[in-house]
C-alpha cells in the first residue's frame, strides 16, 4: 500500500476498493449538504495557539470517557451498515479499537450482530440504540447488549426520520447489495470486497433480521426505518430506556442548549453534541459551532462529547479545548476500514493520535487532561450571536 500520512490518503484507497453505493452512503449529507460541509469547514475557523520554549517531554493523551480509561479521547462512532464498507467491518473496527485502547460503538443497524462482535473481541464495547416502534424489540435489544457485556448505551435521539441523502435514492442503496447491471460494472474492480463478502455469512442487518417477527429481508434501510422507528420517541421514553438499561447512558444528537438541559434532567452520564454527520437536519449548525453554547449551559454538570466533522487530531484538540471530554469519529475510521480492514482502522487511529499528540505539544501542553480554552484562538462571535 502507498505511504499513508493522513486520513485523506485512506479515503482515496477506500474509494477505490469499496462499492460505489456504500462509498456514497458514507460520503453524503442530507439534502443540500450545507451542514455536512460546515461540520468540517467550521473547524478551520478555529486556530490553535502556538507556544514555544516549553518542555514537551513525557506527553500523554490518556484520559477517561464516562469513567472508562481511553488511550486518547476518541471513540469510534456507531455507523450503520459498516459490514458493507468492508466484509465483517464491525468486527475489524472493534478489534482495532480494543487493541488501540479506545471505545468502539456498535450500531443497532450493524451487519455483524452484537453477539458476533462480542464473540470476536475480548474487551467490552459500547452499543448504540435506535428506538423502534416495537417496544419488545427495544427491550430485547437492550438485554442482548447487556448479555454481550456492553459497558455503555449510546442512545441516538436525532433519527426518528431518516434525512434524505440524494445519492442513496439514485443508487438504490440496499443491504445486501442487489446485482443490478450498474452494480456489476462497479464491482468489476472491487475484487477484494467480493472475495471477502463471499467468505462471510454476515451480509444483512444482524441485530434485526430474525429478531423481529415478520422481518426476514429489509434491504432498504430508508423504507425499513420509515416503517419501524418510533416517531413518538420523547423524554419519558428516554427515562424508561435509562431504567431498562441501568448502566452508563450517553445521549447522542444534542445540538441545542435547551436539549442539553433536558438530557441533564433525565440523568444521562454524557451527551454527544452531534448532527449525525450532517445526515439529518440540513441547515442545522455545525457541531463544533454548537459546542460553546452547550458548554455554557451544561458543561460543568455533565460530560460533553462531540462528533460530526472530525478528520484530524487538530480537530480533536479544538473540540477538547472548547471543553469536550471526548470525541467520536465516524467517516475518518470508515475510510481506513474500507482501505484495509482492521489494519486500516488502526492506521486511522494512529494518524489521529500522532496529530493530536504533536499538536498538543506544539501548543505547550504535555497532558491531554490539561488542555483548555487557553490553547485556542477563537474568532469573535464563533458559536454564538444567533438570534432565534
Ligand atoms: C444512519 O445512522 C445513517 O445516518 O444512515
Amino acid at each position: 500500500m502507498a505511504v499513508i500520512t493522513c486520513i485523506d490518503d485512506l479515503k482515496t484507497i477506500y474509494q477505490r476498493r469499496t462499492p460505489r453505493m456504500f462509498f456514497d452512503y458514507c460520503e453524503s449529507g442530507s439534502w443540500t449538504e450545507q451542514t455536512f460541509r460546515e461540520n468540517t469547514s467550521d473547524f478551520d475557523k478555529l486556530y490553535l495557539r502556538q507556544r514555544v520554549a516549553v518542555d514537551m517531554s513525557d506527553r500523554t493523551t490518556k484520559t477517561q470517557m464516562i469513567g472508562q480509561d481511553v488511550a486518547m479521547p476518541v471513540a469510534l462512532a456507531p455507523v450503520g451498515s459498516t459490514g458493507m464498507q468492508h466484509p465483517d467491518g464491525e468486527i475489524h473496527a472493534a478489534r482495532a479499537a480494543e487493541k488501540f485502547g479506545v471505545p468502539y460503538t456498535l450500531s443497532t443497524m450493524s451487519v455483524c450482530s452484537v453477539e458476533a462482535v462480542a464473540e470476536a473481541t475480548t474487551k467490552p464495547f459500547w452499543f448504540q440504540l435506535y428506538v423502534m416502534r416495537d417496544k419488545d424489540f427495544t427491550r430485547r435489544m437492550i438485554q442482548r447488549a447487556k448479555d454481550a457485556g456492553c459497558t455503555a448505551l449510546v442512545l441516538t435521539l436525532d433519527l426518528q426520520l431518516l434525512g434524505q441523502r440524494h445519492k442513496d435514492l439514485k443508487n438504490g442503496l440496499s443491504v445486501p447489495l442487489r446485482p443490478t447491471l450498474g452494480n456489476i460494472v462497479d464491482l468489476a474492480t472491487k475484487w477484494r470486497w467480493i472475495a471477502g463478502m463471499a467468505k462471510t455469512k454476515n451480509r444483512t442487518f444482524g441485530n434485526i433480521v430474525g429478531h423481529i417477527d415478520g422481518i426476514t429481508d429489509m434491504s432498504s434501510l430508508s423504507v425499513w426505518a420509515a416503517e419501524s422507528f418510533d416517531l413518538q420517541l420523547d423524554w419519558d421514553d428516554v427515562k424508561e430506556i435509562k431504567e431498562m438499561w441501568g448502566g452508563p447512558l450517553i445521549l447522542k444528537g444534542i445540538l441545542d442548549a435547551d436539549d442539553a438541559k433536558m438530557a441533564l434532567n433525565v440523568g444521562a452520564d454524557a451527551i454527544v453534541v452531534s448532527n449525525h454527520g450532517g445526515r439529518q437536519l440540513d441547515g442545522a449548525v455545525s457541531s463544533i459551532s454548537a459546542l460553546p453554547s452547550i458548554m455554557d449551559a451544561v458543561g460543568d454538570k455533565i460530560e460533553v462529547h462531540l462528533d460530526s466533522g472530525i478528520r484530524s487530531g487538530q480537530d480533536v484538540l479544538k473540540a477538547l479545548s472548547l471543553g469536550a471530554k471526548g470525541t467520536f469519529i465516524g467517516r475518518a475510521y470508515i475510510y481506513g476500514l474500507g482501505a484495509d480492514g482492521e489494519a486500516g482502522v488502526t492506521k486511522a487511529l494512529e494518524v489521529i493520535h500522532k496529530e493530536l499528540d504533536y499538536s498538543m505539544a506544539l501548543c505547550g501542553k504535555r497532558d491531554i487532561n490539561d488542555v483548555d480554552r487557553d490553547i485556542l484562538l477563537m474568532p469573535e462571535g464563533f458559536g454564538g450571536g444567533w438570534q432565534s
